[in-house]
């Protein structure tokens, strides 16, 4: 694109449909250069110069669904099974307010049986109360990612002291996400789910893979333009990564380098949309390069999620293939995150909920 072009159309502040696919489409160093710039001053002017850590508890695979891409999926029988203990997954959710992180994702399959239910509530209300002191006088911040439930235990998990929950829309196109998906879960459902997340009153975060076979650029630029029509709060959205246990093949398009360039972009290009919504640096950037959570970081993001999941269970919960950190322990994902966001030059807002602003602002 020509210069003049590029710049002007890096200085607005609403984006047609047009302008977020030739965004998407940049190519050559100096432009992506300049794509980057543009999103890294964004996110310092509506956020700051922090990143934000919430440290990812992996606390079972089992898994009612069977989504065609991911390598937990319930076919899969390759994979063994596990849940952690309540004692497990409280004495690391305590371990990371220890550390300063502020918030904890708890993570799982996905199932809808009452004693999941019953379980998940229970880790919440003894994490809301053993986790207050004078760094954290709300306890930890706890997002949810526990997949589609109903209203009514959207609501349970809400009273329980969840205020944050991320449901993934995968892609917003109806044809490409009954591809990668079984009959039984529709695009419909996922978006009555992020409806009434909303309706709750909790901060809401969706996101989307890049590089799936048969996405294209128009797919993408839809799916930011959803994330703002949306009022989406948070983002997390990663390259797609083939998991030779799933049926789902990769990407014949899009190889492995451009499906990493595409993710940052997508990071940028969101940023840019979007303003002030918290965006995650994901572990699936890691996967595709060595400094790819840093180089996320640059494009645009402003959290990172160490991972807290217990060492011995973690080649357990692998999504896709290559997942990072899978013989590392949560003291050393620490302190590699850290020198990792001080690498880049930004700080970690320790003892801080890191709230995203656009939630603060749509209330
Ligand atoms: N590659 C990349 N991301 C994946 N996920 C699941 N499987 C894969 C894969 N093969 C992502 C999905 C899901 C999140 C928890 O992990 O987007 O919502
Ligand atoms: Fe886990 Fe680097 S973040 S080892």
């Amino acid at each position: 694109m020509d210069s003049p072009r590029l710049d002007s159309l890096l200085k607005q502040t609403r984006f047609s449909h047009q302008d977020i696919v030739a965004l998407l489409s940049l190519d050559e160093p100096t432009d992506v250069e300049c794509l980057r710039k543009a999103a890294e001053a964004v996110t310092f002017q509506y956020c700051s110069n922090l990143v934000y850590y919430r440290g990812i508890v992996e606390f079972s695979n089992r898994c009612a669904l069977d989504c065609h891409y991911c390598g937990i999926r319930r076919s899969n029988t390759r994979v063994g099974r596990f849940t952690l203990t309540k004692a497990e997954i409280v004495e690391a959710a305590l371990w990371c307010a220890s550390e300063g992180y502020g918030s904890v994702v708890l993570q799982s399959g996905e199932r809808k049986d009452p004693s999941f239910i019953d379980f998940v509530e229970d880790i919440i209300l003894t994490l809301k109360a053993d986790s207050v002191s004078e760094a954290l006088p709300r306890g930890l911040g706890i997002t949810l990612c526990v997949g589609e439930q109903t209203p009514e235990t959207y609501q349970r998990f809400f009273n329980a002291g969840a205020h944050r929950y991320l449901l993934r829309i995968e892609t917003t196109d109806p044809g490409l996400f009954h591809e990668i998906h079984p009959e039984n879960q529709t695009l419909d459902s996922r978006l009555a789910c992020l409806r009434s997340l909303q309706a709750i009153g909790y901060q809401v975060g969706t996101g989307v893979m890049i590089g799936l076979p048969g996405q294209t650029l128009d797919m993408l630029a839809r799916d930011v333009t959803f994330f703002r029509d949306f009022d989406i709060d948070m983002i997390g959205m990663g390259p797609y990564i083939r998991s030779q246990d799933t049926p789902l093949p990769g990407s014949e398009s899009i190889e492995k380098s451009s499906a990493f360039k595409l993710g940052l972009k997508m990071i940028a290009v969101t940023r840019l949309v979007c303003r002030d919504i918290n965006i995650a640096a994901t572990t699936a950037l890691q996967a595709l390069e060595p400094d790819g959570r840093e180089q996320g970081i640059t494009f645009g993001a402003n959290v990172t999620m160490p991972n807290l999941t217990p060492t011995e269970v973690r080649k357990d919960y692998q999504l896709y293939d290559g997942k990072p950190c899978i013989n590392e322990g949560k003291g050393e994902c620490r302190s590699c995150l850290l020198n990792r966001v001080r690498s880049v030059g930004r700080e970690v807002g320790f003892n801080a909920w890191g709230d995203s602003k656009h939630f603060a602002g749509r209330h």
